[in-house]
């Protein structure tokens, strides 16, 4: 594991946040959290990464414990804080009851707000970079109407994290498109034929290892987005 700046990746022991987390393993000192243990994770994740489990569906609590793992690493600055964990419930109107939307919120929004907060001062002293990982759901979505508000609303805690920070941190929003990982069957939706026209887990997060080194503040990543960029790198 590379001793350079750190990278603390959220969701990182599932689909696109390991597979984002293996593409920068080497070069980067990195801090990883998710929900499930360490010994659940058996051996996908690179090695030498640090590895917080926390709940994000108890924001205060998880975002305790990320800082309090930093602390005992004396990591005092933080280089890029990808806000990656998510999750979500697809389904007819009356199967999202309180608690599930309450989980939703919590954990899409919640604790990113708490974790921007909280890692400012490690990310202004590393003169850093938050990338926040939200969806094509955003623009709404039918079935999933907590998920798609929690990832509007990210386009919010952006907006307002980059008028607050004037430059001194990074603000990014990476929208996903749907992607082969193991979140949709999680949330309730089996994609069947549809997912063989999903993005690989490791392709997205090659493409979103490509933003991070970019100043886009915003951009979307899906198969058409992808295919727009390569006919107008064809054409232009
Ligand atoms: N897959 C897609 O099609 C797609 C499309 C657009 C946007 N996205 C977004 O991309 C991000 C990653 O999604 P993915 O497809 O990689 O999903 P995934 O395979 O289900 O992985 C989700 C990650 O988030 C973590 N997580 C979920 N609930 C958590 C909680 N309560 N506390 C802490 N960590 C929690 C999971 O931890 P554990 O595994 O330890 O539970 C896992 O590491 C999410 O923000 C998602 O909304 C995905």
């Amino acid at each position: 594991m590379g001793s350079g700046p750190a990278i603390l990746i959220t969701g990182a022991s599932a689909g696109i946040g390991l597979a984002l987390a293996n593409r920068l393993a080497g070069e980067n000192r990195l801090v990883l959290s998710g929900r499930r243990s360490r010994e659940e994770c058996g051996d996908a994740l690179p090695e030498g990464a640090l590895y917080v489990q926390a709940d994000l569906a108890d924001p205060k609590r998880a975002v305790d414990a990320i800082e309090a793992a930093l602390r005992t690493e004396r990591i005092e600055t933080v280089h890029r804080l990808v806000v990656n964990a998510g999750t979500g419930y697809y389904g007819p109107p009356d199967s999202e009851d309180a608690e599930k939307i309450r989980r939703t919120l919590d954990v899409n929004l919640t604790a990113p707000v708490l974790l921007a907060r909280r890692m400012a001062r490690r990310l202004e002293k590393a003169g850093g970079k938050i990338v926040l990982i939200g969806s094509v759901a955003h623009r709404g979505s039918p079935n999933m109407p907590a998920y798609a508000a929690s990832k509007a609303g990210l386009a919010g805690l952006a907006r307002s994290l980059a008028s607050e920070w004037q430059g001194r941190i990074g603000v990014q929003l990476i929208h996903p498109g749907p992607t082969a990982t193991g979140m949709h069957e999680k949330a309730g939706y089996q994609p069947g034929r549809l997912g063989r026209l999903f993005f690989p887990a490791a392709g997205m997060a090659d493409e979103i290892a490509r933003l991070m080194r970019t100043d886009r503040t915003v951009a979307t990543v899906s198969a058409g987005a992808r295919l727009r960029r390569l006919v107008r790198g064809r054409w232009s």
